[in-house]
């Protein structure tokens, strides 16, 4: 069986990949800030907007790992730079981390949003936040170009969009890993409630009112999944809509 690594694995679509590898004969080894619900192979409790936490969890990790799936992730209520650490430098750098531990043939996913689709509006500024190569610099890079409070869940995921797609290619054919993302539209889990506070009740509405109904989680659980198995190989620099066609309503 293959061995993944899930982040954000103590709730919602995190704690969905993990039964459902599970369910497949992955060992799964869980990173989470809160303890798991669920029993997996392997777990190891971190904040994610700690990079020496995570250099520390890479170092204990086996070599050999098949997948990372960076699930873990806060919603716009949060800080800006509680957004800004977990949905994208924290998660750069994990992944940059695991990476030499990684399999020929391995996957990474990563989790965006409906909400980051307007990543062409601010693309020279993605690229330039991409091309910052470490933790710190993508920090001094956002000190010099803040944010807005209001946008920044927004603003990360079309960030995160813009470099999985950069670093897709040269991650793949210089260590054979795949990198993709999936992009949900509303989920039923803990955090839904704070899009509500984040984009206003009339937006809520208005999306609702496009949908069928938000997915459940292990519908999303699904495609990373997928992304993760060898029925993928071929598929990379993705960013997969999982949606119910709700981006596909805004036509
Ligand atoms: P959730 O709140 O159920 O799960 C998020 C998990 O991440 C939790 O277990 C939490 O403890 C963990 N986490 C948060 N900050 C952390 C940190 N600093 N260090 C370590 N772990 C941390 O939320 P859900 O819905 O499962 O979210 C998963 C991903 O899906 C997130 O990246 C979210 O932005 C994204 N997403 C969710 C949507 C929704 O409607 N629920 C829609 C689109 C994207």
């Amino acid at each position: 069986g293959k061995t993944l690594v899930v982040t954000g694995v103590s709730s919602g679509i995190g704690a969905d990949v993990a039964r459902l590898a599970s369910f497949h004969g992955a060992k799964v080894i869980g990173i989470d800030r809160n303890e798991p619900s669920l029993t997996l192979d392997g777990f190891i409790q971190l904040d994610l907007t700690d990079i020496h936490a995570i250099d520390k969890a890479v170092t204990s990790l086996p070599v050999g790992i098949d997948g990372l799936c960076n699930i873990a992730g806060v919603p716009g209520t949060a800080s800006i730079e509680l957004v800004s650490r977990v949905n994208y430098l924290g998660l750069r750098h994990l992944s940059q981390s695991i990476l030499p531990k990684m399999n020929d043939g391995a996957a990474i996913v990563n989790v965006s949003s409906i909400l980051g689709r307007d990543w062409p509006e601010r693309l020279e500024a993605h690229k330039a936040l991409a091309s910052q190569a470490t933790f710190q610099d993508g920090v001094n890079w956002l000190e010099a170009h803040p944010v807005p409070q209001e946008t920044c869940y927004q603003y990360f995921k079309e960030a995160l969009i813009v470099w999985s797609t950069e670093k897709a290619f040269a991650w793949f054919r210089d260590h054979g890993v795949r990198l993709n993302c999936v992009a949900p539209g509303p989920v039923f889990t803990p955090i839904l409630g704070d899009f509500v506070s984040m984009l206003g009740e009339e937006r809520v509405q208005e999306d609702a009112a496009r949908m069928k109904r938000p997915a459940y989680s292990d519908e999303v659980a699904e495609v990373i999944a997928f992304l993760c198995s060898d029925a993928a190989r071929w598929v990379c620099g993705a960013n997969i809509p999982v949606d119910g066609g709700l981006e596909s309503t805004y036509l």
